[in-house]
């Protein structure tokens, strides 16, 4: 694993979006694995910002979210469907027929997880996943005990992962408790993972990152398995390291 520091949020936002730009430049047809969340929202700003002023174009470029809650229709404001749409896919030239995440809505959530992984092996598989990481070690939404040989599948949102997403709520009531996720080992598949890790709520996370041994117990440990990891963490959050 790599690790670049960088001093705030916002550069973090900016080294990451050259690292994005860059792999769309290069070639005609990247595949790219997206996340949600507070972390990446500065990211899908400044490829935006790009986009306006240079022209960098997404017409070929395919994505794959991470995950969905179950329950929440692509309509519903706090979908991760709405979240894309309003946070990047809205602003550039992605072809939406070229976004996918997958339904919490499916009648039978077994089929639409094993649909959605064939979906991205079809597709040649994720040139690059961009990463966040919750307070528990959480990567997508593959809390700690996940299995590391796990595939799309639905699981039970922990509490602390259901708080730390109420803000996007008018309550925690609201919060769903399921959500589908591609699996670890979904993630490990993608040739080149960039994971981004801002703010104090993230320095314990970043320590035990750096710090332990790998563990189911801390799923984003498995990353330092992979062959192509870049960290871009700002100075609060690698603070205790
Ligand atoms: C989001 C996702 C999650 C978040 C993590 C951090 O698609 O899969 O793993 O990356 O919960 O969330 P933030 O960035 O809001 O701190």
């Amino acid at each position: 694993m790599r690790i670049i520091k960088v001093s705030d949020y916002k550069q973090m936002s900016q080294r990451a979006a050259e690292h994005v730009i860059g792999k769309v430049r290069s070639s005609d047809c990247v595949t790219i694995g997206l996340a949600t969340g507070g972390t990446p929202e500065g990211l899908y700003k400044e490829l935006i910002e790009d986009h306006q002023m240079n022209g960098t174009s997404y017409r070929c470029v395919k994505s794959f979210n991470l995950d969905e809650y179950i329950g929440l229709s692509k309509e519903d404001t706090n979908s991760y469907f709405q979240y894309m749409c309003s946070n990047l896919f809205s602003h550039i030239d992605i072809s939406l027929d070229h976004t996918y995440i997958p339904s919490g809505m499916a009648d039978d959530i077994q089929k639409e997880c094993d649909r959605y992984e064939n979906l991205i092996e079809e597709a040649g598989g994720i040139d690059l996943q961009i990463l966040g990481i919750g307070a528990n070690g959480h990567i997508g939404f593959n809390e700690p005990g996940t299995s590391f040989h796990s595939g799309t599948h639905t699981v039970e949102l922990t509490a602390s992962t259901r708080e730390a997403n109420a803000r996007y709520f008018s309550s925690l009531d609201e919060v769903p408790r399921q959500a589908v996720t591609m699996g670890i080992s979904t993630i490990m598949k993608s040739r080149e993972i960039l994971l981004l890790v801002s703010g104090k709520s993230k320095q314990e996370a970043m320590k035990k990152l750096v710090e332990n041994e790998v563990s189911e117990q801390f799923p984003a440990s498995i990353l330092k398995n992979h062959p192509n990891v870049t960290i871009i963490a700002d100075s609060e959050a690698l603070e205790l390291i």
